[in-house]
């Protein structure tokens, strides 16, 4: 395996998804780590990563340098590299001029991490600071016309730097240099496969639970669906899933987790109706925070309700990801920290007093699809769209009603129903119905109407941090608009929001 250590740069994902892709496992880890854990778990090679800080400031992140004397290879990138040349005595300083965007990048060395890369090739450039002086041993490989040292080496103790970033598509001839450093350099093998991910993982997870029980929530969503597959494959009937029916569901979502998880996969799993628990309270209520608010308890106290019904459970399954893991502790708080506290389950384990068991928190939400295809889930889960924790309330504007969430339910059904046909689905990362608390005037046959107005949101996004409305194709949206119209009593305006996030969110409220 190869150990990245995180600097805090914005890129470190992307570097463990590109040695991911080359097959090699890799683990990212926080600059705090200890010397004995990093020869426990005897990493083939160590990549240091970039990050926003300037070696010189306060407080900037430091492992501890005694890494350099393991005889395991380095791979130093950017802050890395800058980290990497004043720790074994050369010189970094402040450039007068920064260096942001697309250079030229010469080679002057083909061998070791250029081979078989192009002399003059594009790389992405980001940074204040660059090495004026070498430590002895060390030698420029590479150069772009305001850095003289673009690329170092010593290739005798296996310590490699780049000012650039090799793992972003800026730079076209990156994973080749990735790659070299990972077999050329760290003798890795190409053994990062999801078969041998789910027989490692099912014996971690028995040695783990050994004969105790383990509760998860399920909720339908692809995170929680795998983690409830891979779970029953390791452990079969010292499994409880709970799905709780908050009323909030879309169509048919109670029946579906049933017929896939009870029938099909013969999972042991709780259907627990709780529609009147979380409709009454729901009752009269507009504001957006106290709808959440009100779900998320009621959520809690069902949940634990249910779980204290299940005897000797010691853990509780969630199905979080890398992303999560690695934002949650980044030494810069990283993006989670501006998303909305309520859209994690959290809080529920420690009044539990139920210990965490996390089974795809190495994994970036590309492999767990990877991974819940090997495990035989049916594709409409896998690549079903994300839906919030707090469902159609946050999509019914204003009070949530049963005939609300009858006229939600039908256009929303439209909607998923004409994106599937039309193989928008899989391009978009979500697309739903919102039910608006206002009325407008319209005409039906000869007859006024005054009737309830819908709106379709559909948006492109990697992440949801950031999200683009999506530019659906005109007679898609007039079938859309069509039906919803026809079908759906009540409705008589449709209208397609066109804002993109920031500043709107995805969802309304
Ligand atoms: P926003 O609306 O903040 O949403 O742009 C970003 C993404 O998060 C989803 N979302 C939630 N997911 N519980 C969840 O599990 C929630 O309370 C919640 N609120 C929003 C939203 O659908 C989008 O994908």
């Amino acid at each position: 395996m190869i150990l990245i250590i995180d600097f805090g740069s914005q890129y470190n994902q992307l570097i463990a998804r590109r040695v991911r892709e080359l097959k090699v496992y890799c683990q990212i880890e926080p600059p705090g780590i200890e010397l004995s854990q990093i020869e426990s778990v005897a990493p083939r090679g160590i990549i240091l990563s970039g990050g926003p800080a300037s070696i010189y400031e306060k407080g900037s992140p430091k492992v501890d340098f005694r890494i350099f004397n393991l005889g395991i290879p380095i791979l130093g990138i950017c802050y890395g590299m800058q980290y990497l040349i004043h720790n074994l005595g050369g010189k970094v300083e402040r450039a007068l001029k920064r260096e942001y965007g697309l250079a030229e990048l010469r080679v002057l060395d083909s061998n070791g991490l250029f081979r078989g890369v192009r002399t003059v090739t594009p790389c992405w450039m980001s940074h204040g600071d660059s090495a004026s002086l070498l430590p002895a041993g060390f030698k420029i490989t590479a150069s772009t016309e305001n850095t003289a040292a673009a690329a170092v080496e010593n290739r005798k103790r296996n310590l490699y730097g780049l000012q650039f970033h090799p793992e972003v598509s800026h730079t076209p001839q990156g994973k080749k240099m990735l790659s070299n450093f990972l077999f050329g350099v760290c003798g890795c093998e190409k053994n990062w496969t999801m078969k041998l991910f789910i027989e490692r993982e099912i014996e971690e997870i028995r040695s783990e639970v050994a004969d105790k029980k383990v509760i998860l929530g399920l909720s339908g969503g692809v995170d929680s669906s795998v983690t409830a597959v891979l779970l029953n494959k390791a452990i079969r009937k010292q499994l409880t899933c709970i799905f709780v029916d908050n009323g909030l569901l879309s169509t048919d979502e109670g029946e579906r987790v049933k017929r896939t998880f009870r029938d099909h996969f013969k999972i042991n799993v709780r259907y627990i109706n709780a529609r009147k628990r979380f409709l009454v309270p729901l009752k009269g209520v507009i504001d957006p925070e106290r709808k959440r608010k009100i779900i998320g308890k009621t959520f809690i106290r069902v949940f634990e309700e249910e779980a204290a019904k299940i005897r000797g459970a010691h853990f509780l399954a969630q199905g979080t990801l890398y992303p999560d893991l690695i934002e949650s502790r980044s030494p810069f708080g990283g993006p989670s920290a501006v998303i909305k506290s309520h859209h994690n389950v959290g809080g529920l384990p420690k009044k539990m007093r139920l210990k965490l068991i996390e089974p795809l928190k190495h994994l970036f939400k590309d492999e767990v699809r990877i991974l819940g295809t090997e495990l035989g889930l049916p594709e409409d889960i896998i690549y079903r769209h994300p839906f919030p924790g707090p469902g159609l309330a946050v999509r019914i504007i204003g009070e949530v009603t049963p005939r609300r969430l009858s006229i939600i339910r039908q256009a929303d059904d439209i909607v998923t129903d004409e994106i599937k046909r039309s193989d928008q689905y899989r391009k978009l990362w979500q697309s739903f119905a919102i039910l608006l608390p206002l009325k407008s005037v319209g005409i039906m046959g000869d007859r006024r109407t005054y009737e309830h107005i819908v709106v379709i949101r559909a948006v492109r996004s990697t992440d949801a941090m950031t999200a683009d409305w999506a530019r659906l194709p005109h007679p898609l949206l007039v079938r859309i608009s069509n039906r919803i119209i026809n079908e759906v009593r009540g409705v008589n305006r449709v209208t397609y929001d066109i804002s993109s996030k920031p500043p709107s969110t995805i969802e309304w409220e």
